[in-house]
């Protein structure tokens, strides 16, 4: 009976699928960044404060998001919601950001590579507002940006 018991536990957890908490930046976000972003967002590439500075220039060129901590600076601070703004596949505003192109060579995997990155981030983690108000769209708040979940 206990055997049982444990068997279909087991069976269970194999079919439930992989919740958000369990994605991390090292299994499930640095593959794809490393597979579709690195080419222009790599090590090579310029810091985003130096992106910054570039003024119109900024158009040619990608700024860096190879790491942890650089991905994270386009989701927080200082670049606060680009990465959701240019990665959003479009379902609510209607457009997809300018960089969901790059999330895959199909729709299948465009959208696959969409959900891990917005699970990851968190259930109602993937807000496009910036730090501050702007054009009528509200800052983001500390309650938006508590839902950030993130696992390293
Ligand atoms: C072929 C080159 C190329 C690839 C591949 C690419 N990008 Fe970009 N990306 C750019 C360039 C150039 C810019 C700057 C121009 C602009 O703002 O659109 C940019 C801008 C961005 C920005 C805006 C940064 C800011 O602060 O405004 C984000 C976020 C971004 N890319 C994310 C990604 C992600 C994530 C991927 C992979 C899924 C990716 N990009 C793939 C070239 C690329």
């Amino acid at each position: 009976m206990l055997k049982r018991t444990a068997l279909s536990l087991m069976m269970i957890g194999m079919t439930i699928p992989a919740f958000a908490q369990d994605r991390t930046w090292r299994n499930d976000v640095k593959p794809i960044v490393e597979a579709k972003c690195i080419e222009c967002h790599g090590a090579q590439a310029l810091e985003y404060n130096e992106w910054e500075l570039l003024g119109d220039a900024k158009e040619k060129v990608a700024p860096r998001m190879d790491t942890y901590p650089h991905f994270m600076s386009y989701v927080v601070w200082p670049a606060t919601g680009a990465m959701m703004r240019r990665l959003d596949d479009g379902k609510t505003s209607g457009k997809p950001g300018n960089m969901y192109q790059y999330l895959g060579d199909n729709d299948t995997d465009r959208a696959k590579n969409f959900q891990t990155i917005k699970g990851w981030l968190g259930e109602g983690a993937w807000n496009l507002n910036r730090w501050q108000e702007r054009k009528g769209v509200p800052g983001i708040t500390k309650e938006q940006l508590d839902k950030i979940q993130a696992k390293y």
